[in-house]
């Protein structure tokens, strides 16, 4: 068995976690090595190979319908094409964000520090994403990764025959030729980061749905700042996938003013995708009641997923406790089995609910 989750096993310093639960020696090692302007270049030199390093051993989830981690992930060896705009794309943002406000190398240092706060001081209560030094630092760090991530989550499901009972049972519709746009709200998407898979998604597995957005994207976010890539992100992301930024808050009931515009959006979404935000946001919402999870449990249609990613152990608690305020809150809502090893080799926390169509 793995250390008891904890505060106090928790490591604090260097050496500590990085969001995806491996062990790095970020920020200090990072900040040595890497120099913003360097990243700014063109992306082909710079391309490493992905998906090779080693992971630190994982113990088992406590909840059976969260995959239990492996001792080595994997991700997808993506072709060079998407790697390359990948690349470009977290290059095209930290350039916009450098224009709008260049950021001295003190101000980068401490937004690589507070990012770090994460996974150690900060990581139940989050921080504030403002600034452009942490909107650099983290279109630096977080792009390319959690667009790969995400894109590969969708790549196994649909073509790995080991989840055929769980594509079947959850992205069925999504392969389907449809004369409307599948609708996705990415709840703590203000960045973008996340939705970037998208595009890759409709580009290479969703071919059918040929509609002109085949994604509309509701990027929610509680930092409001992150309205300010909104353009530069559909450059980068249309004509498959079309985002718009909406303000929310996951630590409130959806009835709340600050959840007034995600409210109206919720009942019309296909799929929900909660990417590294609900570990770093469980303080509040445990103190909340998780009123929010259990609210679009609710008020969500029959037929829609709802898809978890974190950091790989830490969340598996506090996944297992939305789990059951959302299927406490509704009859019909259900979690699935991720713990195929398909999935678990994936280097996140994974979580993937969905709602009967009755
Ligand atoms: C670690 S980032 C994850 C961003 C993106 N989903 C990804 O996977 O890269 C956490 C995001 O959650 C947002 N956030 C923090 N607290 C929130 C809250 N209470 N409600 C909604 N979003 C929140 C932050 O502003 C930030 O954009």
């Amino acid at each position: 068995m793995g250390k008891k989750r904890g505060r106090k096993t928790r490591p604090a310093t260097a050496a500590a976690e990085s969001e995806d639960g491996r062990t790095s020696t970020f920020p200090q090692h990072h900040a040595a090595h890497t120099s913003i302007n360097s990243n700014l270049g063109s992306s082909r030199k710079t391309r490493k190979g992905k998906g090779k390093g080693a992971h630190a051993a994982l113990s088992p989830s406590p909840t059976s319908t969260t995959s239990p981690r492996q001792s080595s992930s994997r991700m997808l060896e993506l072709p060079p094409h998407i790697q390359d705009w990948f690349e470009d794309g977290k290059r095209m943002l930290m350039a916009w964000t450098q224009r709008k406000a260049e950021s001295t190398p003190e101000q980068v240092q401490r937004a690589r520090t507070k990012i770090h706060e994460l996974s150690t001081s900060s990581d139940t209560k989050g921080i504030r994403f403002t600034g452009s030094a942490l909107h650099l630092v983290y279109f630096e760090t977080k792009f390319v990764r959690r667009g790969t991530l995400l894109y590969t989550l969708f790549h196994t499901l649909i073509n790995d025959p080991s989840c055929a009972a769980l594509r079947q049972a959850v992205c069925e519709p999504w392969t389907q030729p449809s004369q409307h746009p599948l609708s996705v709200i990415s709840c703590g998407g203000g960045p973008g980061t996340d939705a970037s898979g998208l595009v890759w998604v409709c580009k290479t597995l969703l071919p059918q749905r040929r509609h002109v957005p085949a994604i509309t994207c509701h990027l929610m976010d509680f930092e409001k700042s992150w309205k300010r890539y909104e353009a530069t992100l559909n450059t980068l992301f249309k004509p498959q996938v079309e985002v718009s930024f909406v303000h929310g808050d996951v630590c409130t009931n959806l009835q709340a003013d600050i959840n007034r515009h995600v409210g109206v959006l919720v009942p019309a979404a296909d799929l929900f995708i909660f990417s590294y935000v609900c570990h770093e946001t469980s303080g509040r919402s445990v103190e909340g009641g998780l009123a929010f999870y259990q609210d679009i449990a609710k008020a969500a249609k029959p037929g829609s997923v709802f898809i978890f990613l974190d950091v790989m152990r830490h969340s598996a608690k506090h996944f297992g406790e939305i789990q059951l305020a959302m299927t406490s809150a509704c009859d019909s809502v259900l979690a699935h089995d991720t713990s195929l090893p398909a999935l678990a080799q994936l280097p996140t926390q994974l979580l993937i609910i969905s709602k009967r169509i009755i």
